[in-house]
C-alpha cells in the first residue's frame, strides 16, 4: 500500500527528508546543516551522479532526523525519464514514512508535472506481487510532497493512473488456475461496479450469443477448451459521438494448441492486452477523461482435446472472411480479427488493439520497446508523442504489400494465418488489417517482448494509451 499526500513547506516534521542534488550545485536544506554538507560535497564524499544515494544523518541540528540525497547527475541533461529513475531509490526501504523535496527533483520542470511522475513512479516501484505467498508485505510507504502549491488533484490523478498500471500487472501475474475468462469476465463486472458512473455500462456474452454473431474465429480458438468463451464488452459514454474501441488479446492461456509450444511458460502473460485495456478504461473513467470508449475482450485459453481446432482447418471469421489455419499458435490473431469486427459494429470509428501476438517483434525490437502499427500515420504520429509523455518506447514497424499478399496466398481460404518466421511481426498486423473497414482508423501494438519480463509484468502500455485518448480531448 502507498499513500500519497502534499506537505506544506512551513510544517517542521522530524520524518526522513528526501532531496535530489545535481552534479556541482550547493544545496540548501537548512541553514544549520547546508555549511557542513557543502564542506562534505566539496570533499567529494556526497556524489550527485544519477543513481547515488546518501544517508546523512542530522543529529538534532534540523527537525528531520535524517536526510536522503539522490544523486540526478547534471542539470543541463535533466528529463522526465531522470526524475523518474532518481524516484527508484525511494522505497519502503528508505522507511514506511518519508517526505520528498518536490522542487529539488524538478529542476526546470514544473511542480504539478514532476510531482505526477513521482507520484507514478513511486506506484510503480512499490508493487509487490504476494499473494500467493505465505507471507506478506505488510508494509505501508506514506510520502509526503513537500510544495508550496496545492496538488490534491495532480496527486489523485497519477495515483489512479499508478493503481490501474499495477492492477494490469495483478491480472497478468496470475497464473491461469486463478484467471480463466470467466474469473476475467468477473473481474471486469466488479471493476465497472467499482467505478460506480452512470456513463458506463458493461456486457459479457456467452458462448451461445458469440456463435449467433458469427464470431467463429474467436469460438475456433476455443474449440479444445474445458473452459467458456466469454466477451467482455465495456461502454463508457460521457459526451454525444463516436468511439474509441480499445481491443485486448485475452488469451488466458497459450499451449500453442495443436501446433504446440515446445516451451510454454510464462504464457499466461498471453492476457496482458485484455489487462492493459481494462486498466486504461480504469484511469480514463476515474479522472473523468471526456473520451468514448468500448473495451473490447474476446476471453478464452488455446489449449487441445479430442475437439481442439487443427492445422489445415478452414474457418469463417465474422466478416465472412475464409481463413486457412497454418498454425493453432497463431490464435492471437484469430481472436483479434473477430473482436475488431465486433467493435466496429459496435460503432467504434477508431481501434485500438493491444496484444502479445508475435515472437517476432521480440526478435526485432527486444523487451523494452513496443512493436507499433497502423494504417492512418497521424494516428501513429500520435500514438509515438504519447509514448514519449509516458516515457515508454514504442515503435513503429511496416505493413507493405509483399507481405499482405503472402497473408492472402493461401489455395483453399481467402487467408493464412501463418507465413512463417520471416516478417512475422508485420504479418500478423497484415493479417488483422484484413478485419479493419474503409474508414476506421486503426493502431496495433504488439507488446509481446514488452509486457512481461523475468520480474513479472511490466504494465506497459496503459500510461502510453491513456496520454494518446487525453491528447484527443
Ligand atoms: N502468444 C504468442 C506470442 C508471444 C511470444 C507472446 C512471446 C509473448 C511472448 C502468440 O500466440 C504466438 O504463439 N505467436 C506465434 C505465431 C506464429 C505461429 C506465426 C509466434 O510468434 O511464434
Ligand atoms: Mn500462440
Ligand atoms: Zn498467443
Amino acid at each position: 500500500m502507498i499513500q500519497i499526500y502534499r506537505q506544506p513547506r512551513e510544517c517542521a516534521s522530524r520524518l526522513p527528508l528526501v532531496i535530489g542534488i545535481f552534479e556541482g550545485e550547493e544545496i540548501k536544506i537548512d541553514a544549520p546543516i547546508d555549511g557542513e554538507i557543502a564542506e562534505l560535497m566539496k570533499k567529494g564524499y556526497l556524489p550527485a551522479k544519477q543513481g547515488e544515494l546518501h544517508k546523512i544523518y542530522t543529529f538534532g541540528k534540523i527537525p528531520n532526523e535524517v536526510v536522503y540525497l539522490v544523486g540526478l547527475g547534471k542539470r543541463s541533461e535533466h528529463s522526465r525519464a531522470k526524475i523518474a529513475e532518481g524516484c527508484g531509490k525511494i522505497t519502503f526501504e528508505l522507511g514506511e514514512d518519508l517526505l520528498i523535496d518536490l522542487t529539488s527533483f524538478a529542476g526546470d520542470f514544473g511542480e504539478e508535472e514532476t510531482a505526477g511522475i513521482i507520484v507514478e513512479t513511486l506506484a510503480y516501484n512499490n508493487y509487490r506481487f504476494d499473494y500467493h505467498r505465505s507471507e506478506k508485505s505488510e508494509k505501508e510507504l506514506r510520502v509526503g510532497l513537500i510544495s508550496a502549491g496545492d496538488l490534491s488533484s495532480v496527486i489523485a490523478k497519477a495515483m489512479a493512473i499508478g493503481v490501474a498500471v499495477n492492477n494490469a500487472r495483478d491480472l497478468v501475474n496470475q497464473p491461469y488456475n486463478y484467471m480463466t475468462a470467466a474469473d476475467l469476465a468477473d473481474y471486469a463486472r466488479e471493476l465497472v461496479a467499482g467505478l460506480n458512473n452512470d456513463n458506463l455500462s458493461i456486457r459479457i456474452y456467452e458462448k451461445d450469443e458469440i456463435a449467433e454473431m458469427g464470431m467463429n474465429a474467436f469460438l475456433a480458438v476455443n474449440k479444445g477448451s474445458a473452459a467458456g468463451p466469454k466477451l467482455i464488452h465495456i461502454k463508457y459514454q460521457p459526451q454525444d459521438g463516436p468511439f474509441i474501441g480499445l481491443v485486448g488479446k485475452g488469451l488466458m492461456y497459450d499451449t500453442g494448441g495443436y501446433s504446440l509450444k515446445t516451451s510454454m511458460n510464462t504464457m499466461k502473460c498471453d492476457m496482458a492486452g485484455a489487462a492493459t485495456v481494462l486498466a486504461v478504461l480504469e484511469a480514463a473513467v476515474k479522472n473523468n477523461l471526456p473520451v468514448n470508449l468500448q473495451v473490447v475482450i474476446c476471453a478464452t485459453d488455446n489449449r487441445i482435446d479430442g475437439g481442439a481446432l487443427l492445422p489445415d482447418d478452414i474457418i469463417t471469421a465474422m466478416n465472412g472472411k475464409t481463413i486457412e489455419i497454418i498454425s493453432t499458435d497463431a490464435e492471437g490473431r484469430l481472436t483479434l480479427a473477430d473482436a475488431i469486427c465486433f467493435a466496429q459494429k459496435q460503432g467504434c470509428v477508431n481501434v485500438v488493439d493491444i496484444a502479445t501476438l508475435t515472437g517476432a517483434v521480440v526478435v526485432a525490437l527486444g523487451s523494452d520497446v513496443t512493436g507499433l502499427f497502423g494504417n492512418d500515420e497521424k494516428e501513429v504520429a500520435a500514438m509515438i508523442a504519447a509514448s514519449k509523455e509516458a516515457r515508454e518506447e514504442f515503435w513503429q514497424l511496416p505493413i507493405n504489400e509483399s507481405i499482405r499478399k503472402k497473408v492472402r496466398s493461401s489455395k483453399v481460404a481467402d487467408l493464412k494465418n501463418s507465413t512463417g518466421r520471416n516478417m512475422g511481426a508485420s504479418s500478423a498486423a497484415a493479417f488483422l488489417e484484413e478485419f479493419v473497414e474503409d474508414g476506421t482508423k486503426w493502431l496495433h501494438l504488439d507488446i509481446a517482448g514488452t509486457a512481461f519480463h523475468e520480474s513479472g509484468a511490466t504494465g506497459i502500455a496503459v500510461k502510453t494509451i491513456y496520454h494518446y485518448l487525453k491528447a484527443k480531448v
